[in-house]
């Protein structure tokens, strides 16, 4: 007893000592920094550039290999990180690195991020050595895939709604609430056209009304969010085959265009989603709710 306490303080100042007199605190930053940009990347890239995937569910090049092929050809850091950068700030084709990656996957569609970001990105690629890609099999369920592609493509979105909101307001913005306009672009569709997608029982675009199986499932859904569970996805066998599925759920952000006509939604503002939407029953939602869900297609995965 008495030992293990002393121990423990032996630990706790060794600890201490170590964070108080630390001879570099410049090298903590960097590495602060560093855990802050792999963090961003985990959220904003890896839906699509995951070491984790296998080469037949890749829908981008692992960062081990971009890293390879940037250093190869741009050793010296500045260099490095400009063309990198100038590829990321417009992925046009001439700016890519990767032409046997752009004909296999497509051209990658273009992200939001910031100029501070971008550096940091560039940075940390340059600096940090990536993980090897996984080889086949790789334990992961397939709960927990739909789970992680739904979840990183919900990020991405969100990340490229708020960055249209913040550039050119509401009406900016709108068609930037729709998968397509992230990974559904012609040069994707190829990889992911009908593999995921989003449905609703109270759909805006009626090409995204849930079907009856759907309908079912969105139902239960809605009772484990009422009782405050958490809700995971839920796998199906259906006879279009093997299907998973992961709910939405509304955010302070999202009400501006789908909450309550009046309050949150601009009564101002509403007719330009009914010009393009005539049919629009996604209205009404309060922050928290159940929004719809999305639907991935696992057998094509
Ligand atoms: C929606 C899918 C998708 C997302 C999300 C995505 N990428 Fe990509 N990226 C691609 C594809 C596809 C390619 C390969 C084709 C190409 O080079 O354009 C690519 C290529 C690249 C390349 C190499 C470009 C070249 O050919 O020289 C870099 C660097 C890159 N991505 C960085 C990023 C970063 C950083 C993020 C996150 C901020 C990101 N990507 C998010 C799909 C994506
Ligand atoms: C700038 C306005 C805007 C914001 C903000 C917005 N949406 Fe949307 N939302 C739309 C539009 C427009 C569509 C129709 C897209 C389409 O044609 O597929 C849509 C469609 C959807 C759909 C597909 C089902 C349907 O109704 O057609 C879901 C799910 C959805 N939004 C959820 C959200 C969530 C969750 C948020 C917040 C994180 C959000 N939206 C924020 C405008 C917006």
């Amino acid at each position: 007893m008495f030992k293990k306490s002393i121990s423990l303080g032996i630990v706790l100042s060794t600890l201490m000592a170590c964070q108080s007199g630390s001879p570099a605190p410049s090298e903590s930053t960097a590495a602060e920094e560093h855990s802050a940009t792999a963090e961003f990347m985990r959220i904003n890239c890896e839906s699509c550039h995951s070491p984790a995937a296998n080469s037949s569910t890749r829908l981008a090049p692992p960062f081990f290999a971009i890293r390879k092929h940037y250093l190869k050809e741009y050793p010296a850091q500045a260099d490095f990180q400009a063309a990198m950068q100038s590829f990321l700030i417009k992925p046009e084709e001439e700016h890519a690195l990767m032409l046997g990656a752009v004909e296999k996957f497509g051209l990658m569609p273009p992200i939001y991020v910031e100029e501070e970001q971008l550096k940091a990105i560039t940075e940390y690629l340059f600096s940090v050595e990536q993980p090897h890609p996984q080889h086949e099999g790789g334990g992961k369920g397939r709960g927990a895939r739909v789970k992680e592609l739904a979840l990183s493509t919900k990020k991405v979105l969100g990340k490229n709604l708020m960055g249209a909101l913040k550039e050119g307001g509401k009406e900016h913005a709108l068609p930037f609430c729709n998968e397509r306009a992230l990974i559904l672009t012609d040069s994707m569709s190829q990889h992911l056209h009908h593999k995921i997608r989003r449905v609703s029982d109270k759909a805006r675009n009626p090409s995204n009304q849930a079907d009856s199986l759907e309908l079912s499932i969105l139902a239960e859904y809605a009772a484990l969010i009422a009782e405050g569970q958490e809700a995971g996805p839920i796998l199906r066998e259906t006879k279009f085959g093997s299907r998973g599925y992961f709910p939405i759920t509304t955010n302070a952000m999202c009400l501006q265009c789908h909450g309550s006509l009046g309050k949150e939604l601009d009564a101002d503002f509403y007719p330009k989603i009914q010009n393009l939407y005539p049919q629009d029953k996604a209205i009404g939602y309060g922050a928290g709710e159940l929004r719809g869900m999305w639907v991935v297609a696992l057998d094509s995965l």
